[in-house]
């Protein structure tokens, strides 16, 4: 095509390409969904419902993005983690942010009515989500982001359980409720469930305590990790050995599409496990480039 003499408005297009060797993390979050889950009366303080949903999207974009080698989702946000050699839209930060959170949105909406069939979404509030890009250097680093996700997940759904249970079944008001549990630790938050409304958090859902592993169940190529295999809700300091900083020898391109094969035609599952401690990533790592 030959050159306008608008052309040189291009110029004004930015770069933003991620930084190569890094773990890419785009995570998701529903905009304003306290507002959202009021309006569709999703129950409190799980809805299995819109949990289900969240976790069918992400299954649409691991089908739609094979270079996604896991995500992890919790209340109205997902995290999906890149093969760390990902080479998606030449890694560039916009192209991907815009069309992951696109992916998901279209196919939340999409899907809502076999997930709520008696609550039609209206016009008036319609679901939309935020994205955001992050790279993570270090193994160690990749392993402590998750962490963080989960234990935001374990401290939020020990508050909610117990909230909701003060203000249900204790016939608490919100505001009774928040200043009964300021200031209390989970070991308060697991006796006031037990001692006053007969719940052992132990037997709560999976999906609400853990949130949901969203990853393609394939035996990896890489030698399990040594160590500790006993899960873990708590944090931990970071005893990940840290990855090299130099780029790892190029695959070949044959290997390099056998792998993508391999993915492709890997099953994808849905777990509610722990992913802190070492038991989940004996034999995974491979399913991130590590
Ligand atoms: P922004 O993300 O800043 O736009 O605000 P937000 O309103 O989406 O809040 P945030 O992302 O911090 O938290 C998610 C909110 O979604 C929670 O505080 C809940 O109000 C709501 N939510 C998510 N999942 C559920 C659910 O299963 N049941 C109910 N009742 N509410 C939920
Ligand atoms: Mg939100």
């Amino acid at each position: 095509m030959a050159n306008s003499k608008y052309e040189y408005v291009r110029q004004f297009e930015q770069p933003d390409v991620l930084l190569p060797n890094t773990w890419i993390v785009v995570r998701i979050d529903g905009r304003g969904f306290h507002k959202l889950s009021n309006k569709y009366e999703f129950e409190k303080p799980n809805d299995r419902r819109a949990l289900n949903l969240m976790n069918a999207a992400a299954v649409a974009v691991l089908e739609a993005f094979v270079d996604v080698g896991i995500a992890y989702g919790v209340s109205d946000e997902f995290s999906f983690i890149f093969q760390r050699s990902t080479t998606l839209f030449d890694r560039r930060a916009s192209k991907l942010l815009s069309t992951f959170v696109s992916t998901f949105t279209a196919t939340y909406t999409h899907l809502w009515p076999s997930h709520f069939s008696s609550t039609p979404l209206s016009s008036s509030m319609l679901p939309t989500f935020d994205a955001r890009a992050i790279m993570l250097p270090s193994w160690g680093n990749v392993r402590d982001y998750l962490a963080w996700r989960q234990v935001d997940c374990h401290i939020n759904n020990l508050y909610n359980t117990t909230f909701w249970a003060l203000v249900q079944k204790g016939g608490l008001t919100a505001q009774e409720a928040e200043q009964e549990l300021a200031g209390t630790l989970s070991a308060d938050k697991n006796e006031i469930l037990f001692k006053r409304f007969d719940i052992n958090y132990n037997n709560e859902d999976e999906m609400f305590k853990k949130g949901s592993v969203v990853f393609r169940d394939y035996p990896s190529t890489t030698k399990p990790h040594t160590g500790d295999t006993t899960p873990s809700s708590l944090p931990q300091p970071s005893t990940h050995p840290e990855s090299t900083a130099i780029p790892s020898v190029p695959q070949s391109k044959t290997q390099f599409e056998a792998e993508k094969t391999r993915r492709r035609r890997a099953g994808i599952v849905i777990r509610h496990v722990d992913i802190i401690g070492e038991g989940f990533w004996v034999g995974r790592g491979g399913m991130l480039g590590e």
